[in-house]
């Protein structure tokens, strides 16, 4: 065996091992919390519906000034979505990987001033956390603006658990999902794409978003099974429709 075939056996076998290491411990934690599991699970097929986040987020790109709008991604990870989006000019904002700035979004928006034409949140996936997200982009998104957040429909209890117990994770951003339902000063729509992507227009300067966190911050899968109707949701072409209905 060459140098470069065994450098290669040998990293695969570290990767084998480091996926298992993770595997064990996602088995631990879902048997430590078993007493939070729920037997409903929804078969939403996302690859099924041939749109994603990176298409929405494109649409609404082109519709916000196209290589000239600005362009903001919290949470970035592997670039998937930040390097599909054509615009020139992109912020984007992760502790760990990817994007231009590698801070928290806290820290960004704690320092910033720029004003973003699209805002697309998907950072940490805890409701206290996608929140303060959602506040802070009101404050940073220029008259017009489109703010969108991946990840507000899970599948099942454990793709909504905190703390995590599995690769595929939506967190309990959801919970945001029904107080911006609610906010009287923005229109929110869920698109069925891609694990649940939330679309929200501004309807005045200074927009804010209710506080429903006395209620929903113990609140489990449960409730988002039990209260799920109330959200809007719409398929891609419905949503599309709405989205262009504020440019036509
Ligand atoms: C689901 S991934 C993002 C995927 C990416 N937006 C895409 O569509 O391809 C979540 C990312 O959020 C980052 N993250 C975690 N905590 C964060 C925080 N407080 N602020 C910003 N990003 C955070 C993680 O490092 C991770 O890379």
């Amino acid at each position: 065996m060459s140098k470069l075939e065994e450098l290669l056996k040998q990293q695969a076998q570290h990767q084998f091992q480091q996926n298992l290491r993770i595997h064990r411990h996602f088995l631990n934690l879902q048997e430590k919390f078993s007493d939070n599991s729920h037997p409903k699970t929804f078969d939403w097929n996302w690859s099924a519906t041939n749109y994603n986040r990176i298409a929405l987020v494109n649409m609404l790109v082109s519709l916000r000034g196209g290589i000239d709008c600005k362009y903001l991604e919290i949470g970035c990870e592997s670039n998937a979505l930040f390097d599909s989006v054509f615009s020139n000019k992109k912020v984007g904002v992760d502790p760990a990987t990817g994007g231009t700035n590698r801070e928290t979004s806290d820290e960004f928006f704690s320092s910033n001033y720029e004003k973003f034409d699209v805002i697309f949140i998907d950072g940490l996936h805890k409701y206290e956390q996608v929140r303060r997200d959602a506040i802070n982009a009101l404050k940073s998104l220029n008259e017009s603006g489109w703010i969108a957040f991946h990840d507000l429909l899970p599948r099942n209890w454990k793709e909504h658990h905190v703390p995590r117990l599995q690769h595929a994770w939506t967190g309990d951003c959801w919970k945001l999902a029904f107080e911006l339902a609610k906010s009287d000063d923005v229109d929110f729509q869920i698109l069925n794409i891609d694990h649940g992507v939330g679309v929200l227009r501004a309807k005045k300067k200074d927009a804010g978003v209710i506080d429903m966190s006395s209620d929903l911050s113990e609140e489990g899968y449960g409730y988002f099974v039990d209260n799920l109707d109330v959200l809007p949701r719409v398929d891609w072409f419905e949503g599309v429709d709405w989205i262009l209905s504020y440019h036509r």
